[in-house]
């Protein structure tokens, strides 16, 4: 059995759901500057915001005026916990102002006390790809040293407004990404760098990286002074390497696949440099702005949990050296299809035993609780006539993965604090801006093209999850 204050709930984030971007006081982040794309046509990155183009998380699906309703909605299927992001710029709208914003810092308490009405736990990521557009355009982004202070000190301003009412954060959602450092969505996304205009973009990438995991380490560090009781926590995208064959080549090259994986998450949960990266440095000659007290903040500002998302997994041959356009994700040159998974319409494999396998590697090698922060299936919904929406995939999907879950549980002895279904209720996608690609277990009447009431209705898969959490994960 799951422990009984196992936290289920959902997951969203604020640029995909919250809109509010327009005629209030919040300013543009790295992700209000981003065209609606599809699967095959990647989200444009503008300048700035500019006429003429679509952008589709300037409205979301308005939590902003709807919240209550929507809250409402999660507390009838049960919710524990759920799981947002602060938008930075709601509280600091260029990221450099000496004072936060009070309408911003208001919408949240209204937001919290809203979930602590009904008894659900907020859970926080302060960064979920949120960061200011003006200090990505004019400071570069984490590539300067500058802009630690700036994240550090929206940090402390969250941690001590909301002391009370919210115990578990996160720092930066997904900071692996950017190990991708090819693709552009992904350093913009996480630092508001395009490491493709830098001499040796790999350098550009593990000197950003540095700084933000300094200053993960340092909100870590002034949460706790801040209240000692903040269980405080990192976020790595899991997409575990599997090793093609028993070729003894496949399976060292899957090793050295997934240290690009748990670099972020060794420095966030050990307080130094591993090994391996290290020897990279060394071997590439790379010299980077690393100070005495940076390595002091890194060991003193370690995680309490690790959260985590969960998808796929992918798998990796040593002789499938690609072209990195045709591989499966584009995050190795060597990944190759799995003929034993199938994968969804945005050709995401779909491995449920991979989330047992993949918080039994992570368990083992920390030690540290881990937290489901995100899985669930993006798939095209169909809303029928009478308003019903039968959604058995994403039924089948999570109920498979929750049944791994388990086992990774109560059979591999795994700690595991909660679960939340990403994307709850239809919001935006990350990768394409769309809002076809759904994950919700609440339609939203909502088109790729903005049109759409935005008005709310239940799909199947909202009274099978009522009941998995009625159930404590009993009946699936
Ligand atoms: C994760 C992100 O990568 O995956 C979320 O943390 C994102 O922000 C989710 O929405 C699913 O990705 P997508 O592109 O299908 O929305």
């Amino acid at each position: 059995m799951l422990n009984e204050k196992f936290l289920w709930g959902g997951a969203l984030a604020a640029h995909q759901f919250e809109g509010g971007v327009v005629n209030t006081s919040k300013g543009f982040s790295v992700a209000d500057v981003m065209t609606a794309g599809s699967h095959d046509v990647p989200r444009k990155i503008t300048d700035d915001v500019v006429d003429g183009n679509y952008y589709p998380n300037h409205i979301g699906i308005d939590f902003y005026n709807n919240y209550k309703e929507d809250i409402a909605l999660f507390a009838e299927m049960g919710f524990k916990c759920f799981r947002t992001s602060i938008a930075w710029t709601r509280i600091f709208p260029l990221g450099d102002e000496e004072e936060p914003n009070e309408e911003g810092l208001k919408f949240y308490d209204d937001v919290f006390d809203e979930l602590l009405k009904y008894n659900i736990e907020p859970v926080i990521t302060l960064s979920h790809f949120e960061m200011p557009f003006h200090l990505a355009k004019n400071y570069g982004g984490f590539m300067n040293r500058k802009v630690i202070d700036f994240f550090v000190k929206f940090a402390e301003v969250c941690f001590k407004r909301y002391k009370y009412k919210v115990k578990y954060w996160m720092t930066f959602n997904e900071i692996n990404n950017q190990m991708n450092y090819k693709s552009n969505l992904f350093g913009w996304t996480n630092a508001g760098v395009h490491f493709n205009e830098y001499p040796n973009p790999e350098l550009a990438m593990y000197q950003c990286a540095h700084y933000q995991l300094v200053a993960s380490a340092k909100a870590v560090q002034v949460g706790k002074s801040i209240n000692p009781s903040f269980e405080i926590g990192n976020m790595i995208a899991m997409v575990p390497y599997y090793p093609y064959s028993c070729n003894p080549s496949d399976m060292v090259l899957s090793v050295q696949e997934m240290h690009n994986r748990w670099f972020f998450c060794d420095v966030q949960c050990r307080g130094h440099y591993p090994a391996y990266s290290l020897k990279l440095f060394e071997r590439k000659g790379y010299k980077l702005d690393i100070s005495e007290e940076d390595k002091s903040d890194l060991k003193k500002g370690c995680v309490d949990y690790i959260g985590l998302s969960y998808y796929m997994s992918n798998t990796v041959s040593s002789e499938a050296k690609n072209d990195l356009k045709k591989s499966v994700d584009g995050s190795s040159a060597y990944t190759t299809k799995n003929p034993y998974i199938k994968v969804t319409d945005w050709g995401w494999g779909i491995d449920p035993e991979g989330l047992r396998y993949a918080l039994n590697i992570m368990y083992e090698r920390y030690e540290k609780p881990l937290f489901i922060v995100e899985n669930g299936f993006g798939a095209i919904d169909i809303k029928e006539e009478d308003g019903s929406c039968h959604d058995f995939h994403r039924i089948e999907y999570l109920r498979e993965h929750i049944k791994e879950m388990k086992k990774a549980v109560e059979e591999d002895g795994v700690e595991l604090m909660g679960y939340t279904v990403w994307g709850c209720i239809d919001c935006v996608s990350f990768t394409t801006g769309e809002m076809k690609k759904r994950y919700g277990m609440i339609y939203v009447d909502r088109n790729n093209d903005g049109s759409g009431t935005l008005k709310r209705s239940t799909k199947d898969s909202f009274y099978w999850y009522k009941q998995v959490i009625e159930s404590n994960g009993e009946l699936l």
